[in-house]
């Protein structure tokens, strides 16, 4: 089959459901309108640990409008159900199920009531007593349970020969997604049929748990979640609220509509976990590094044993002959955490970046340099070949245009005023992470498409990467295509996360297109009306909604007249992605990444001036929207790096700053010049379209960047994050 031309995939297209945003008619999970919907409150629990000993719901009742109040005193059991899924393992929250008390904040009852305020100010009448017990909320000091570990060579050994030894102990705060959307579920029962409207990353996610809970088959459940406003990651597990919302509907047999609070978003939504990690490295004179020993720890749940990549870049991002890696998780009376952006690589890169930063330092070499000695030719942990590794490149290219070389590398040497200037550098790297996928494309008489997956667009731009790649191969234009996503009732996709959704349901898509061209094609070749009868099918390309041979374009007719002489409605296929089972290479996104701050000499206060990454990620799709990815990540690790800490008050185990006013983000005034690059190319090993994957690896190495060009600034090296004005006075 002949490649048809690419003019789509690669330009800047803007999002093609933007409109529907900003004109306010992108239908998210609350705001679908169905007749007769109630509204739903959690009431959350004000204790840590302990049992409920009394609930007392008559005011709440009494309150005109309210129609049920739930607790775990009225509440059906139901059954919850172990499923192969991604949950953690453990025994997960059982919605209203008993009178324990796990962690702070979690549901305890939910009023159903004719309106929100209905409902929201009688979910304050709600008068919950408990029996409370110390719980523990600190994983400082706290020995964990192993969960991993890894070694190669004699690291101890290497690290006590080593010329200059590192010792380090990073500690990494508790991190909360805060999607603008809250989490919210619509949830409507006609019969045994359960229909949701969720706000999810993926709706066979929603799905899988709804029927583990109520022992309902898949048939029965459909899920639709068209639009997200943005999920982080949050959105990789189906949380209790969502159980509440269906059990809230079938309890008062009204269609419910459940939005948790900001508040809540901080309680039973999962976070990135908090980080002790202790890092051992050991070099020799000449800057290679011969000796890595990892021992990180994070904070998991008592009732679940959350697990994140953490191992993977100890492991292959370095050329180190000798490495060990102990992980542990270490329970406590918390909810259990959920990946965040770029989750496990984010953290370890901030310890293993600052390291390196810190060897160069010491060792006297350019810190750009020191990362080029170490880089290795094959993945030294597996020894496999890299589908692709331009990190090499990223970072020439980086230190070219950032100006790299007009630096001076004497920390404290560089004053703007009462600011102090400095720049530094880290790698980025993330796992091209593939799942599989199917599509569905139907192509009409008028010469329009519609395809369609059930994955999700939490705000990378799914929805207009997929029109692209489908319209080229379509040959139409994208005005001309539709994509649909977020309808359990599609084909299968994975869910949105680990940067998996545009190689894999972008192969899918391509596969699917693919196929749906090459019908018409071979019907237009077999048919003996039209003027590419007997022509080559392999000789065809179809360009602007017309078939025409690939070098005579003159001989061709466009998909209409195909279609009207064949009295034809409509044709359709259905197609996939299956990752290649034992990939014999190794595959991984990159990025070096440049920053530079000023940091007020007399205040302390840090602000980024400017940061540049330069990514390898195979093939960029949608240039617009990679950029907007890029960008966020950007911000997001100017937030890891400077200011979010989900702050727990350790002697009643309450979240204190559950809010954005106390929670602090980046906002416009933090941000300043920020910048991408793409190297250009493709990586045809890792996936059918080349593209390696993008959203996490945004993230990944812009808070040890940052950390970084703070210690050349200040001299002041900082191992705890959030990085503080405190911290650097
Ligand atoms: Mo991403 S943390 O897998 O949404």
């Amino acid at each position: 089959m002949s490649p048809q031309p690419q003019k789509a995939v690669g330009s800047p297209l803007s999002r093609v459901e933007g409109r529907l945003k900003v004109t306010g008619r992108a239908d998210y999970a609350v705001d679908h309108d169905i007749p007769g919907a109630v509204h739903a409150v959690v009431v959350d629990s004000s204790i840590a640990l302990g049992r409920i000993t009394g609930m007392d719901t008559s005011a709440a009742e009494s309150y005109p409008g309210v129609l049920k109040v739930i607790t775990h005193l009225n509440a059906p059991r139901l059954v919850y159900r172990d499923y192969p899924g991604t949950n953690p393992r453990g025994r997960r929250l059982r919605a209203f199920q008993d009178d324990q008390v796990l962690f702070f904040g979690q549901p305890v009852a939910v009023v159903v009531a004719t309106t929100i305020e209905a409902a929201q100010h009688a979910a304050s009448l709600v008068e919950v007593s408990y029996e409370s017990r110390q719980s523990t909320t600190d994983l400082t000091g706290r020995p964990g349970n192993v969960i991993g570990n890894y070694a190669r060579g004699d690291a101890e050994a290497a690290f006590a020969a080593a010329d200059v030894r590192l010792e380090r102990r990073f500690d990494l705060a508790r991190n909360h997604h805060n999607p603008l959307e809250p989490h919210a579920t619509t949830a409507r029962w006609d019969g045994e049929k359960l229909t949701l409207w969720d706000k999810t990353q993926g709706v066979n996610l929603t799905r899988n748990e709804v029927c583990a809970v109520f022992d309902i088959p898949p048939e029965n459940v459909r899920v639709i979640s068209p639009f997200v406003g943005g999920g982080f990651g949050s959105g990789l597990r189906t949380w209790p609220h969502v159980i509440i919302a269906a059990l809230a509907a079938r309890e008062v047999g009204l269609p419910v509509k459940l939005a948790l609070s900001r508040r809540q978003m901080y309680f039973t939504v999962g976070h990135r976990p908090r980080y002790d990690y202790r890092l051992r490295l050991g070099a020799d004179r000449g800057g290679r590094v011969t000796a890595m020993l990892h021992e990180p720890s994070y904070e998991t749940s008592n009732h679940e044993s959350f697990w994140e990549a953490t191992l993977a870049l100890g492991q292959m991002l370095y050329n180190v002959p000798n490495v060990s890696q102990v992980l542990r998780n270490v329970p406590l009376d918390i909810n259990t955490p959920l990946w965040m952006r770029g989750p496990g690589y984010s953290s370890t890169a901030f310890c293993i970046e600052v390291a390196m930063d810190e060897l160069a330092h010491e060792l006297g070499v350019d810190p750009v340099e020191l990362r080029l000695r170490n880089e290795p030719t094959r993945d030294p942990s597996t020894g496999q070949a890299f589908s692709t590794r331009r990190l090499t490149e990223c970072f020439r290219t980086g230190a070219r245009e950032f100006g790299w070389s007009r630096r001076n590398p004497k920390p404290r040497s560089t004053r703007d005023g009462d600011w102090l200037i400095g720049t530094g550098v880290a790698t980025g790297c993330y796992d091209t992470w593939l799942g599989q996928a199917q599509a569905h494309a139907r192509l009409d008489a008028n010469g329009t498409a519609a395809v369609q997956s059930a994955t999700s667009d939490a705000g990378p731009g799914t929805y207009t990467s997929m029109t692209q790649l489908a319209a080229d191969a379509l040959g139409l234009a994208v005005r001309e295509v539709e994509f649909r996503l977020g309808d359990t009732t599609m084909p299968v996709a994975p869910p949105q996360g680990s940067s998996q959704t545009m190689a894999s349901v972008g192969s899918a898509v391509q596969d699917t297109c693919d196929k749906l061209r090459q019908q018409a094609i071979r019907l237009a070749v077999g048919d003996q009306r039209s003027p590419l009868h007997g022509v080559n099918p392999d000789d065809v390309v179809v360009i602007g909604g017309r078939l025409q041979v690939k070098d005579k374009p003159a001989r061709g007719e466009t998909y209409r007249q195909l279609f009207a002489r064949n009295n034809l409605t409509h044709l359709e296929a259905n197609g996939s992605y299956t990752p290649q089972a034992d990939s014999p290479y190794s595959m991984y996104g990159y990025s070096a990444v440049f920053a530079e701050v000023g940091v007020d000499a007399r205040l302390g206060l840090v602000r980024v001036r400017r940061i540049l990454s330069v990514f390898d990620v195979g093939r960029v799709i949608s240039p617009k929207l990679a950029d907007s990815q890029a960008l966020g990540g950007m911000i997001g690790g100017i937030g890891m790096a400077l200011l979010e800490h989900t702050v727990t008050d350790h002697r009643d185990g309450r979240i204190v700053n559950a809010n954005l006013a106390d929670y602090l983000v980046p906002v416009n005034a933090d941000i300043r010049d920020l910048r991408a690059i793409y190297l250009d190319g493709d990586d045809r090993r890792a996936d059918p379209i080349g593209v390696k994957g993008l959203a996490e690896l945004v993230k990944v190495g812009v808070a040890p960047a940052i950390a970084n060009a703070v210690f050349h600034a200040t001299g002041r090296r900082v191992h705890e994050l959030p990085i503080t004005a405190e911290a650097l006075l």
